[in-house]
């Protein structure tokens, strides 16, 4: 059922009429994805101020049978937060603090609410590092990050959220509390519910407080930028680049088109004379100054053209810059379709060289961007110059990874855009699995039934 006038009071009851919003104009933010492809009509919108208002919400939801979308800062990249199909939004805006760090060994608490940039410089401000870096740091919450599994920048480090996430308070489709928040390090207590719940993407629950495991805070820091004339040298090295610094902290790709992109939109000058080829930016952290491991691995490299380094926080901004604006770049281009995949090792140069050829079989008219954690093997597909609709190129782009055995979300999980998919990612066995652990947790099937599994 969509919300009626009669469930709206009833909600009213539970949150105050001030955190019940369902005017337009009020709830535009809400209703619209972060790419502009999706956008709801109408929608009403809950803002619950504790872990017991939540569970009085989910409650009417199952009496009412009304299904419901979380909702943490809607910076989702597969719209899985987004209400269109009618859903009840509960946003946790007002969910939103650190309630703990333990400076002595390195854990913390959060509300789920709360923005990630919140959770990093808490970690920093008692000498330590939440593992888990993405452009959205602002706007995404920890509690959404860790919904949707979200890998970013140091994933060749740190693992994605679902390795940083040692405890969580969510409330279940069930409207019961599910309390694991002792944070201790090592559980090994049977299936470990924070994991589970860790890519389930609003779909199990709410997630209301999370508990998470820091990183120490190394001393000394040095980013590089690679420039190779030739893009698949760029693309091997960067793959070549795990096993030739340990512990490397993030090895990222892009190319002379997206770099050229960032420059126009944002009015930035390039890094090097020239702006073709192929670039990997490569961050390494360590006790003492990194310098010289870097130049030992780019000694081994092939066909490194120009090379920038920095080891000062000012100077590594400006070669992060490069990368993490292409995201923004490519928007100001109009609705983008965002495919983020990953192949099997030792695939992605094979891979970046088929896919703007198979884009362009089924939409010439459409222009492909890739960048992405080249580290890891995974990149970002975007393809501008489709109509929102029009899945031809995503349908072409998802069947050229599943041919190559690769993934067909490497971070921003299955959402809505993906779910078509599901069947090629999984077995029928697979997903029988799937729903009865999903059945558990939501037996009324209320819990964002749009998204991740049908
Ligand atoms: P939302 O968008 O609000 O929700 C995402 C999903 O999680 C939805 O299915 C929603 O229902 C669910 N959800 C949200 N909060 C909760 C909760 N409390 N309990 C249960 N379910 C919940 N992603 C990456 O993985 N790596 C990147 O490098 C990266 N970079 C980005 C850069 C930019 C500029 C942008 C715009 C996005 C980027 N993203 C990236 C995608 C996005 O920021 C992440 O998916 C992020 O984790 C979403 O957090 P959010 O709070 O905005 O969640
Ligand atoms: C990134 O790596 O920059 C993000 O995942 C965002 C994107 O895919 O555009
Ligand atoms: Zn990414």
């Amino acid at each position: 059922m969509v919300p009626d006038k009669a469930f709206i009071g009833e909600l009213d009851e539970v949150v105050g009429t001030a955190n019940v919003l369902t005017d337009p104009e009020l709830t535009h933010h809400y209703r619209r994805d972060w790419t502009g492809r999706f956008v709801a009509p109408s929608a009403a919108v809950v803002r619950p101020g504790d872990v017991t208002e939540v569970a009085a919400i989910i409650e009417l939801c199952r009496k009412h049978q009304v299904a419901v979308v979380p909702q943490g800062g809607n910076t989702g990249l597969v719209a899985g937060a987004v209400p269109l199909s009618g859903e009840l939004v509960v946003s946790t805006e007002r969910l939103n603090g650190i309630e703990s760090v333990s400076a002595g060994s390195g854990g913390l608490t959060a509300l789920a609410g709360t923005p990630l940039a919140t959770v990093q410089q808490a970690a920093l401000d008692h000498g330590w590092v939440y593992g888990v870096d993405i452009a959205s740091r602002d706007s995404a919450t920890i509690g959404g990050t860790v919904a949707t599994n979200a890998g970013g920048l140091r994933v060749s480090r740190y693992g994605d959220s679902r390795q940083q996430v040692v405890g969580i308070e969510m409330v279940a489709g069930t409207a019961e509390i599910i309390s694991e928040m002792s944070g201790t390090l090592r559980n090994n207590t049977g299936y470990h519910l924070p994991s589970l719940v860790a890519g389930s993407e609003g779909t199990l629950g709410i997630l209301t407080r999370v508990a998470l495991r820091l990183v120490p805070r190394f001393r000394s820091r040095t980013a590089a930028l690679l420039r190779f004339e030739n893009p698949s040298d760029a693309t091997n090295s960067a793959e070549q680049l795990r096993g030739l610094i340990p512990g490397a902290e993030s090895i990222e790709l892009f190319f002379g088109d997206g770099l050229r992109l960032v420059c126009s939109t944002f009015s930035m000058a390039p890094p090097f004379p020239r702006t073709d080829g192929g670039y990997v930016l490569v961050e390494v952290a360590g006790q003492d100054d990194q310098t010289a491991v870097l130049a030992e691995a780019v000694e081994v490299l092939a066909g490194v053209s120009d090379v920038a380094v920095a080891d000062d926080s000012t100077g590594r901004a400006r070669l992060w810059r490069y990368r993490e604006l292409h995201t923004e770049a490519i928007a100001a281009l109009g609705v983008a379709h965002k495919l983020d995949i990953a192949v099997p090792p030792g695939a992605l140069d094979e891979f970046m060289t088929a896919v703007p050829e198979t884009v362009r079989r089924v939409a010439p008219e459409a222009t492909t961007w890739l960048f992405g954690h080249a580290g890891e093997s995974a990149v970002h597909v975007n393809v501008t110059g489709l109509d929102n609709d029009d899945y031809s190129a995503d349908e072409a782009v998802l069947n050229l990874v599943i041919a190559m055995g690769g993934s067909i979300s490497a971070e921003h999980g299955i959402g809505r855009t993906k779910l078509s998919w599901m069947g090629l990612a999984h077995s029928e066995v697979d997903l029988a699995v799937l729903r009865r652990i999903k059945s558990a947790f939501d037996p009324d099937g209320i819990m964002n039934p749009a998204v991740l599994i049908k």
